[in-house]
Parts: structure tokens; sequence; C-alpha cells
């Protein structure tokens, strides 16, 4: 089976606007959340879809669910999420299991709850990948040149900019497999190792890569929702 996994369980503490986490500020005539839990039931080769929030807000999760999107209230399960994100797609792979049991056969569909323009496109890349491969990241290439500074102060290195892209989610594996590789860091690892693809790729374990669009922009600071509410409000910024 394919699941949705999208991660919620953030404070959003570099936004500075609102005690209310970001995902659940309003983009247009909805929250955030609900224009990226939109666009994962828009897919239809995902079969469920599970949405990991901060303890605190379990009950604001359900009641938007029930508000905006009823009809498919069978198809959203919502679990308390962790204190790192990582720990968010544990405690969702676990949901997932309790629910369906455990099977090599799943894939897991992880995603930022604030990145809310992702695509049709992106999300099909992500599964056909993650079926073939195994473990996905998506991403642009980057466009500013990126440097390398050991102490903040010298310029350590210049990275090749043709190298170099820019980490967007989706990330999408076979659930055994992230769930083991997870299971198998120290708990040293696990608090450096907080992408989810960084755990595959330093245990070797090749990660597909998917293009992404500069337009899946995450909400992370007042600028960003400055721009999405932009985007929403079809406002030309050219
Ligand atoms: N996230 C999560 N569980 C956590 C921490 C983060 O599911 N324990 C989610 C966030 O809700 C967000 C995504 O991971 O959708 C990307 O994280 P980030 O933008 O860093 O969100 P926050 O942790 O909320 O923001 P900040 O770092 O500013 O506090």
């Amino acid at each position: 089976m394919i699941f949705g996994a999208i991660l919620a369980g953030g404070i959003g503490s570099r936004m500075h606007i609102s005690d209310m986490p970001k995902q659940f500020l309003p983009l247009d005539d909805k929250p955030i959340i609900i224009h990226t839990l939109e666009k994962f039931l828009l897919c239809p080769r995902i079969d469920a879809i599970y949405i990991g929030v901060h303890p605190n807000w379990l009950l604001h999760m359900q009641d938007l669910v029930d508000r905006h999107v009823p009809q498919y209230r069978d198809k959203i399960h919502i679990a308390a999420g962790g204190g790192d994100r990582n720990e968010t797609i544990l405690n969702i792979i676990e949901a997932i299991e309790k629910d369906f049991g455990p099977s090599d056969d799943h894939i897991i569909v992880t995603h930022d709850s604030v990145r809310p323009f992702v695509t049709l496109r992106i999300l099909d890349e992500n599964i056909d990948a993650a079926l073939r491969y195994g473990a996905v990241d998506t991403v642009i290439s980057a466009t500013d040149t990126i440097v390398v500074s050991e102490d903040g102060k010298v310029i350590s290195s210049i990275p090749e900019r043709r190298k170099i892209y820019q980490g967007q989610t989706p990330q999408s594996f076979r659930m055994s497999l992230l769930k083991k590789l997870y299971l198998e860091l120290s708990e040293d690892e696990k608090a450096v190792l907080t992408d989810a693809c960084k755990i595959c790729v330093v245990r070797s374990t090749p990660v597909r890569l998917v293009e992404g669009e500069v337009a899946n922009l995450k909400i992370t600071t007042v600028s960003d929702y400055k721009i999405a509410q932009a985007m929403v409000g079809g406002i030309q910024i050219d």
C-alpha cells in the first residue's frame, strides 16, 4: 500500500507571529495544512494519509478535517507527533503498522505540512521512484552559489554549483527500510541525523532524486508566508 505522511509535529518557532504552529495559519480561504492535505487527497495512488501532529493540537487537527474535508474522514488518520521530525515519522510508521500491519511492500511518502504547493507530478514521481529504488528525495538545482565556512568567518570551500541541489520534500521510502535504518541508529546519531534521507546516505543506501519545483517552497519565516500568500492571491511578482 501507499501511505502519505504529512509532518505537522513542529511548533514553528522561527515564525514569530502567532502562538499557533505555522501549519494552522490561514492561506487564502483555509489553513496551510489543509492545502497540503488536499494535494495528497488528489493523488489517487495514495491509499491512506497520516498526519503527525503536535500532541497539543490533535483535537484542532481533527476539527479541521471535519470542517474542510469531511468526505475523506475515513482516509485520513491523525497520529501524535514526536520530539523531532524523524520521531514524528516513526510515530506515523508505528500507527500505520498498528492499523494495516507491517509489510515490505508499504511505501511512505513523507512531506512537510508547510509545503502546500506540492504537485501531483512530484507525488507521482516520488511513488514511482520509491517503488523502484526504495528511497527518494525531492530536490531542485541550487541557483545561488553555496559557500562553506567551517568557522563562520572565512570561506573554507565553494563546491561546484552544478553538483549542488536544495532538498525539498516529499521524501519517500520503502517503509520497512526506513524503520530498520532508523532503529539501528545510536542516540547520538539520532540527534544529528535530522533528515530522513541523510539516515540512508550515512548507511550507504542510495537515495534517488526526483525533480522538485521552486514553487514547492517551505513556509519557515514570515517572508515565506508572505510569498505563499502572494502565490495563492495570484499577485505577480515579476
Ligand atoms: N515537524 C514534525 N515534528 C517535529 C518537528 C517538525 O513533524 N517534531 C514538521 C513541521 O511541522 C514541519 C516540517 O517538519 O511541517 C518541517 O520543519 P520546520 O519547518 O523546521 O518546522 P518547525 O519545527 O515547526 O519550525 P521551527 O524549526 O521554526 O520551530
